[in-house]
């Protein structure tokens, strides 16, 4: 399948800034893939957590167009060089978000709580030592712990916090993230998902998750009693004897 990344110009660099790579092309495409969807969502407000180079929101930005003018961009990122890079990426793109240097969404909790309608999220995913994790610079971008799951598991609860009610969550991860866990766990929140882009490079098999709250995925008394299903990028589950297949 022919890749439909955005084009977007790289108008600043840094040496401790993650350029975009194969990650940032997935998230965009299936982003590109989803428009349709995003377009009748309507988004209100839009967040990425760990901006880097801004490839990503300025792609968001540029592929809502005009149906995005009145929709309030945000981004976030740990490290204070790549918000600087962000912001001239969004200059550059005639986009605007407010660019915050944070650790994931610290400090913006009470005023983001449950308003959130879309956030992308290319967290550092890759299997490392945990005193790797949170390191100043460049570092920060990919390294992820155990199971390349220390920060993902972080930003989880904190999506769940500012996500809106009818709030979607794009995530990338790593087949060595268990993605399949991350959506079960998430599942046990009331979300259902959806892989809606898998594509292996030389070095790594990438999957974009796609979240949203689902109702009918809500927990009775906080017991699961549902059955998970995992392949070909298809969700499948079973609650108190009623098969749900989550499509959206
Ligand atoms: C894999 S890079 C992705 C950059 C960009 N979104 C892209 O797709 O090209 C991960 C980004 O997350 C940032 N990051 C890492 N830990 C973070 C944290 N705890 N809070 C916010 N940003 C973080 C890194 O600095 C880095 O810019």
């Amino acid at each position: 399948m022919l890749s439909r990344t955005a084009q977007i110009r790289l108008v600043s660099s840094h040496p401790e800034v993650y350029d975009p790579c194969d990650d940032s092309f997935a998230l965009v495409d299936a982003l590109l893939a989803d428009r349709a969807n995003l377009l009748e969502h309507h988004p209100s407000i839009c967040m990425e957590v760990g901006c880097g180079s801004g490839y990503v929101i300025a792609s968001l930005a540029l592929m809502l167009g005009k149906e995005s003018s009145d929709c309030y961009f945000i981004a976030t990122d740990i490290n204070p060089h790549a918000v600087g890079v962000t912001r001239k990426t969004m200059e550059a793109h005639g986009c605007h978000a407010d660019l915050v240097t944070t650790d994931i969404a610290s400090g913006l909790e009470k005023r983001l709580a449950g308003l959130v309608d879309v956030m992308v999220v290319n967290p550092p995913y890759v299997p490392t030592p945990e005193y790797e994790v949170g390191q100043f610079g460049i570092a920060s971008a990919w390294a992820g712990g155990e199971n390349g799951r220390s920060v993902i598991d972080k930003i989880l609860p904190v999506a769940d916090k500012l996500l809106s009610d009818k709030g979607w969550l794009y995530l990338v991860t790593l087949t060595a993230n268990n993605p399949s866990e991350i959506c079960l766990q998430m599942m046990k929140k009331g979300y259902a998902s959806r892989i809606v882009l898998q594509r292996s490079t030389d070095e790594e098999s990438l999957h974009i998750i796609k979240l949203w709250r689902n109702l009918d995925t809500q927990l009775e008394d906080g017991i699961l009693t549902g059955f998970f299903a995992f392949s070909h990028g298809q969700i499948t589950c079973a609650f108190r004897g009623r098969w749900k297949q989550s499509q959206i």
